[in-house]
């Protein structure tokens, strides 16, 4: 086997940051539901419609890991549709619109750089993408505690 050079090694440097991402984003959100015994039931087909998003997001993972370009353009264009269906739009402020674009924006470019084959680029756009996960995640958080305490 060849050694691995040092553009490998930081392509697999970030898909490792990437999975913890992804399994740290799940992890949070889990607790939500848990802690929402009280007789306020979550919406559980939202969960449902929410939880696409953790396939699309392997999928996407194991486009990147196996540098797979299809496997990449088909979880990303899930999460674009997702972004897109009536049901996203848990909250209507400024911040959670922006980072739905912003989201939808990054999915889009990672499905060009999956077109070119481009699995480097297409492993930083999904960067930016984990990271809009997490953001968007942690103003609806945010949000939730704010209006509880009104
Ligand atoms: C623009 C905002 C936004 C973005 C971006 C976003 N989410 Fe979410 N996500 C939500 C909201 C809102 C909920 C659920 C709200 C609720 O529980 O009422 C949610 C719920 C979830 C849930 C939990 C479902 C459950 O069991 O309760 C998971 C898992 C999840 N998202 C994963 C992801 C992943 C992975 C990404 C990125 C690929 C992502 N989300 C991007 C807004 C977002």
């Amino acid at each position: 086997m060849k050694s691995i050079s040092s553009l490998q090694a930081k392509t697999l440097m970030g898909q490792a940051i990437v999975a913890t991402l992804i399994v740290a984003a799940g992890t949070a959100w889990n607790a939500w539901p848990a802690a929402a015994d009280d007789g306020l039931k979550p919406d559980l087909s939202l969960n449902a419609f929410m939880r696409k998003k953790l396939d699309a997001s392997s999928q996407i993972l194991e486009g990147l890991t196996t540098e797979d370009a299809e496997l990449i353009k088909q979880g990303a264009k899930t999460l674009i549709e997702l972004s897109k269906v009536e049901k996203w739009n848990i909250l209507s402020d400024p911040e959670y619109r922006e980072s739905s674009l912003d989201f939808r924006s990054n999915a889009k470019k990672l499905i060009e750089a999956a077109e070119k084959d481009n699995f480097d680029n297409a492993a930083l756009q999904w960067f930016a993408t984990t990271k809009n996960c997490i953001e968007c995640h942690q103003h609806v958080r945010r949000e939730r505690a704010a209006s509880k305490k009104k």
